[in-house]
């Protein structure tokens, strides 16, 4: 039987509570489709961190290497350990080690889900660059404290770095409409943007069957609310593609819902899938925690693995549970737990 070898990262907060539900709905997708999940679960958290000082053990790294995929809860106990030390510790070594250069977020109404939007009836997929850029980390301040303080943030766009995310949405979009939205603001930053849009039309020369619109990234948000449905397929730097995927987590009925895959097309190491939002320590241990977003990002998982009928069958289920309105969770108006919003998704693949 194919069998896929997956770390699980549960981490912090709600975390565990998604990745269970996530996980139990997987498992029934494997039944039903004839693959086998293997598992090996790692609790590097925010406790880890209280109890031995770092957040994964020294060889954290070579051990995830050693597994297909990786699915990620959330990181973050805010009360205890500094988001800066959590996410440093855990989350970018992660991106950066395995080199996941795409960071991928489908944004779209499952049926049954209202949104704030007027416009439903869209599905974007938004492409970000994950490894450079604007959050690249070069720079530093001088004069601390005093009136003479400077602080510089170097933003670095490499050609390879910039050609391969597009090449990625080039590829995205001719599997999909064939329509692409390359972002930049070549009007106000001339170097890095520029760039950008020169990378864009040399790569637009081998995909003649795109056809690529370019947008500043101001005007983009705009449209992403007010005609969501013209966009298909979306490629941004690190920064705007951080902010407008949390807009599109917005209008596709908020954190809840909304997914993300951190991919390494070249392979080489695991891909890492999880839901955008954080540990939510506020509603924590409480079962109120809406599993969907994470069982997107299993369904996103079970894609890349090559298990697409099974992916479809996962998304068809959760959206069959939030069509039917029965059983979802308190954010989607319900009054089911975590746990039980999970079963009748496994359910609806059983
Ligand atoms: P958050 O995403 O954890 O929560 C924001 C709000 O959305 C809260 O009111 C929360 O209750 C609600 N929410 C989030 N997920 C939900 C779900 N599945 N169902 C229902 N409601 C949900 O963001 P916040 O509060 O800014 O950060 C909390 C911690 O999470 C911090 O330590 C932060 O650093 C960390 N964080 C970690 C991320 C990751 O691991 N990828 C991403 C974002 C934040
Ligand atoms: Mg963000």
């Amino acid at each position: 039987m194919r069998t896929h070898n997956i770390a699980l990262l549960p981490g912090d907060g709600i975390g565990p509570e998604v990745i269970d539900a996530a996980m139990l709905v997987l498992e029934a997708a494997a039944a039903r489709f004839d693959f086998a999940l293997k598992t090996q679960r790692y609790d590097w958290s925010c406790q880890t961190y209280l109890d031995t000082g770092r957040m994964m053990p020294a060889d954290g790294i070579e051990r995830l290497q050693t597994h297909d995929c990786i699915l990620l809860g959330a990181v973050g106990w805010p009360a205890k350990v500094a988001d800066s030390v959590s996410l440093h510790g855990l989350l970018l070594p992660i991106r950066k080690q395995f080199d996941l250069y795409v960071n991928m977020r489908p944004h779209r109404l499952l049926a049954g889900v209202d949104g704030p939007l007027r416009a439903k009836d869209f599905d974007i997929l938004c492409i970000r660059e994950n490894t450079e850029g604007e959050y690249s980390g070069a720079g530093g301040r001088v004069h601390q404290g005093t009136k003479a303080e400077v602080a510089v943030e170097t933003a670095i766009f490499t050609r390879h770095g910039v050609e391969r995310i597009l090449r990625y949405a080039f590829e995205k979009a001719r599997q999909r409409s064939g329509r692409l939205a390359s972002v930049s603001k070549s009007n106000a930053q001339k170097h890095s943007m520029v760039f950008w849009d020169e990378v864009a039309e040399e790569v637009a020369a081998d995909f003649p069957d795109v056809r690529m619109t370019r947008y500043h990234v101001d005007a983009l948000a705009a449209r992403m609310v007010t005609h969501p449905e013209t966009l298909d397929v979306v490629v941004a730097s690190n920064l705007f593609g951080d902010i407008l995927t949390d807009l599109g987590a917005a209008i596709q009925g908020g954190l809840g819902f909304a997914a993300s895959a951190n991919l390494n097309p070249a392979g080489g190491g695991p891909s890492m899938f999880e839901p955008v939002h954080g540990s939510a320590p506020d509603i924590a241990g409480r079962g109120l925690a809406n599993p969907a977003a994470s069982i997107w990002a299993g369904a996103m998982m079970l894609e890349h693995l090559g298990e697409v009928a099974a992916a479809e069958g996962v998304i068809a289920a959760l959206e069959a549970t939030t069509a039917a309105g029965q059983t979802v969770t308190p954010d989607c108006g319900g009054e089911a737990s975590t746990w039980e919003m999970a079963e009748a998704v496994a359910q609806a693949i059983r």
